[in-house]
């Protein structure tokens, strides 16, 4: 059943692609203006659209009708690449073909013509997997490849691309997907399918995604796959294991009222209820995280990892915090990670971890605290005429 959906709704059209704005607008800029490099680099997070914009790129080079921004997705060209079975666009997986003579093979095919199409174009996904001597290989190709020959480089791991690769390449970077644009996807594909998902769940799905359109979609699947016709928030919840914000608030509140009780009750009732306090670890940095972000931004909605429930009683917390006070949790949390992954008993790892943020006094700002000391310097002078 795993990831039937996104194989089913991989985008066809530029205008189909999701949060990729800036790489559609480009290749779009790019076709029309008749301007094309010989060589592109498709770069960025997992299951986030290289490889479908690479054949959406295909298509638009390649119709029948075109070199078109808008392939007709109807043609010969158009459907063979759709398929994978274009005799010119032709898609390599490094991954599994990453010796010299793979490439010196390619480097032979590269010389004949296209058979039908304008461009033979090749799409070398993963490409970081090709040994060094096959970048050397590639390396002569992608300096003077025939004109008609285009080839398309996807990769999850930019950095293991050789520079003299790069500096022959076009780069693009393929972004997390907003998380507003995964939850629009998955509401439109849910009503495509007649399914019912209450907005909750839609939302948890989406931001246990990670901005990854393929993991939304494959988890997804597998929540259709053990509910019943409506999916609540709830069904979501238990199937994902999903911390609920009450708990990030109350441990926050916790820390913001400096109450070791609250904090070791909350703590003893999440493993009471059987969470995994590696993922309530890892849930609580993101909400720190996501509550710095809402402090020093005026508009978070695109930057915060997810979004929270009870947002009243988070804002209010956020309003007597300090930035400072958070950015100091955020370190702390964040300089433990380690630790807390070795810890052989996570529940004291973390109740540790919260102990010394019990310990940092929250810091008092300046010019409060010179305020304090005018009042103070004031009573004091009362205090002397009477
Ligand atoms: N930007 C997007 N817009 C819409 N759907 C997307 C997008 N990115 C990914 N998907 C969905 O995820 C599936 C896989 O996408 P794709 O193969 O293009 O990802 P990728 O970036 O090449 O991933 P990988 O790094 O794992 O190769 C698609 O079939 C589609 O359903
Ligand atoms: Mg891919
Ligand atoms: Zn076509």
């Amino acid at each position: 059943m795993a990831q039937v959906t996104a194989l089913e709704w991989r985008p066809q059209t530029f205008d189909d692609l999701v949060g990729q704005d800036v790489v559609s607008q480009t290749l779009k800029n790019a076709i029309k203006s008749n301007r094309l490099h010989h060589a592109y680099l498709f770069a960025g997070l997992r299951g986030s659209g290289k490889t479908s914009s690479a054949r959406i790129f295909a298509k638009a080079l390649n119709c029948e009708k075109g070199p078109t921004e808008t392939p007709c997705g109807e043609c010969s060209s158009c459907t063979e690449i759709r398929d994978g079975n274009s005799m010119d666009v032709v898609e390599i997986d490094a991954a599994s073909n990453n010796s010299v003579d793979n490439i010196r093979e390619l480097r032979e095919l590269v010389r004949y013509n296209s058979s039908r199409d304008r461009y033979k174009i090749y799409i070398i996904d993963e490409v970081h997997m090709l040994s060094t001597s096959a970048f050397n290989a590639l390396l002569k190709t992608l300096e003077e490849p025939p004109p008609h020959v285009l080839f398309i480089m996807a990769t999850t791991e930019l950095h293991k691309i050789p520079a003299t690769i790069l500096s022959r390449t076009q780069q693009f970077e393929f972004r997390q997907i907003p998380l507003y644009k995964i939850e629009e996807r998955l509401k439109m594909i849910a009503e495509a399918q007649n399914l019912e998902i209450e907005d909750e769940g839609v939302s948890l799905i989406a931001q246990a995604a990670g901005g990854s359109m393929r993991d939304a979609l494959s988890i997804f699947d597998q929540i259709v796959a053990a509910s019943s016709e409506k999916i609540s928030g709830l069904d979501v919840k238990s199937i994902l294991g999903v911390v609920e914000d009450t708990n990030l608030i109350d441990l926050l509140g916790g820390l913001n009222s400096g109450s070791a009780e609250r904090i070791f009750s909350r703590i003893n009732e999440l493993v009471h209820y059987g969470h995994d306090l590696k993922q309530v670890y890892d849930t609580f940095t993101g909400f720190i995280r996501d509550s710095v972000v809402m402090k020093s931004v005026t508009d978070p909605a695109d930057l915060v990892v997810r979004t929270y429930g009870h947002g009243r009683e988070h804002l209010s917390l956020l309003e007597e915090l300090g930035i400072s006070d958070l950015v100091r949790i955020l370190d702390v949390l964040v300089s433990h990670e380690p630790v807390f992954r070795q810890a052989s008993e996570p529940r004291y790892a973390f109740e540790l971890v919260f102990l010394k943020l019990l310990e940092m006094k929250k810091l008092i700002p300046l010019e409060e605290l010179l305020g304090n000391l005018r009042d103070l310097t004031a009573l004091q002078g009362d205090e002397k005429k009477n």
